[in-house]
């Protein structure tokens, strides 16, 4: 396994181009599976889940090519063997994301069979919301040896009216799923308490140039008329928000200065209206006459000397999202008084407390909640990533601690950010990828 030595203190200079997104991503490779024909998707981020995700689809009868020489590095996907319908268990407990075949084999192929997914560190995340629109739309489901076993009655599943909204809100890829079983459903569907994030409309971009009838795609509403087959298509992938996200945090800890291309402020407006109030200004690079890209601009991040405390509940989009919270409390542990973070997606989402604790940070937490008392200094240590997001929070603690910080299990990071050590390195940030073997 590889671990992240990090030496502290380094400020950055120069400039990202912000990868395209892994969680539109992986649905979207998933919406392949809706057509007999060629779907190539452009900017797909190079990442151990997306690795996992074509596996899949290999084993559902997709042929896969990824050609590295082009700029895009397109990824086609052609499903040329329709008869397989079972995702297998030892790919899907790899990656949560593999539930994302379940709605696109159910439409396509009328039954399908996906291994239940588990929890995984962030929580317990259920399914129920995702087996629940199936269902509305004419699904048998059941479960099996710990599979969902879903057929469609006559081959083909019909529209129907259902509400996906759940506890802590909508789900994001039960959205997905729903969204892709009604664009060939027979008749119209409506899902009210669709998820909003940007990567469902990234998705419904896909597939209405795939054939698809879908309206309010971005609203809580979808009004979908199912179309009787889908053609192949070309799509770029949106920007990943959270990667974007990550790296104005990582200037910010470092007081630092860079560019990020390829950034999707729109899509990040609650975490920006939060930065901003902390005392980071992320502004438009704009080049004379041109509309500012509010989609994929270029921003500039400068950061004032004194970080300001304040409050954040993470929230579906359009609020701060759960997949930034790691990162805006290793910030917040270093500015100047009290702040609260309250998870309101993933209540347990916290692992990285400990760890942050490790490195000197002051916090409190209170069931879904964290008081952050800003230190003048974090301290590098030994420190342990848990899942994804929380290991992006403590190489954010670790660029910006005295000392040495050394970040174990950094396989966590693999699954969502692109080489993030060559990019910091390219910024000057001194982090070093290491064979836990050789510490
Ligand atoms: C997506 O997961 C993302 N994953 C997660 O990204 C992200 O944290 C999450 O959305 C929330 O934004 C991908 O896109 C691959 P949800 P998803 O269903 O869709 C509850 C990352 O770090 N719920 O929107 O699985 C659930 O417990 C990750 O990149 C139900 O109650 O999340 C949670 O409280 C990790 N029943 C809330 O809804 C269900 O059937 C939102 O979860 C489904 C979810």
């Amino acid at each position: 396994m590889d671990a992240f030595i990090i030496k502290g203190g380094r400020e950055l200079q120069g400039t990202v181009r912000v990868h395209g997104s892994k969680n539109a991503s992986l649905p979207l490779m998933a919406a392949a599976l809706l057509t007999d024909q060629a779907v190539t998707l452009h900017d797909v981020p190079d990442l151990s889940d997306i690795r996992n995700m074509t596996r899949l689809l290999g084993t559902l009868g997709c042929e896969t090519d990824r050609c590295d020489t082009d700029p895009g590095r397109p990824i086609t996907i052609h499903a040329t063997d329709q008869t397989q319908t079972a995702a297998p268990y030892d790919i899907v407990k790899t990656m949560r994301a593999g539930i994302c075949v379940l709605g696109p084999l159910l439409a396509k192929r009328g039954k399908a069979r996906v291994s239940m997914p588990g929890g995984c560190a962030i929580g317990d995340r259920p399914v129920d919301l995702h087996l629940h629109g199936l269902r509305a739309l004419g699904a048998e489901i059941s479960l099996d040896a710990g599979d969902i076993v879903a057929t469609a009655p006559g081959g083909r599943l019909v529209g129907g009216h259902v509400f996906l909204g759940g506890p802590s809100g909508s789900t994001v890829l039960g959205t997905a799923n729903v969204l892709c079983a009604a664009v060939l459903a027979k008749g119209q569907t409506v899902i009210e308490s669709a998820a909003c994030e940007p990567e469902i409309e990234d998705l419904a971009d896909l597939l209405t140039q795939m054939g698809a009838k879908i309206q309010g795609a971005g609203s809580p509403r979808l009004v979908i008329d199912g179309v009787d087959e889908l053609s192949g298509a070309d799509h770029r992938v949106i920007p990943d928000r959270i990667e974007a996200g990550t790296y104005v945090c990582a200037a910010a800890i470092t007081h630092s200065n860079i560019r990020l291309d390829n950034f999707p402020t729109d899509a990040l407006g609650a975490a920006l209206d939060r930065l901003n109030a902390i005392g980071v200004e992320v502004a438009p690079v704009t080049t004379d006459g041109q509309p500012v890209d509010r989609h994929r601009g270029s921003v500039t991040v400068n950061t004032a000397d004194t970080l300001k405390p304040v409050q954040v509940f993470t929230q579906p989009h359009p609020g701060f999202p759960t997949d930034l919270q790691a990162q805006i409390m290793s910030l917040l542990c270093l500015a100047d008084g009290n702040s609260s973070i309250t998870e309101k997606i993933f209540p347990d989402r916290f692992l990285h407390v400990a760890e942050l604790l490790r490195m000197g940070a002051n916090l409190t937490r209170n069931g879904p909640s964290v008081v952050v008392t800003g230190v003048r200094e974090l301290i590098g240590a030994p420190v342990m990533a848990s899942d994804l997001r929380a290991s992006a929070g403590l190489v954010l603690a670790g660029l910006a601690a005295k000392g040495t910080t050394t970040i174990n299990r950094v396989y966590h990071l693999d699954r969502g950010y692109e080489r993030m050590e060559i990019t910091l390195q390219a910024l000057g940030a001194d982090i070093q990828r290491v064979k836990e073997e050789n510490l």
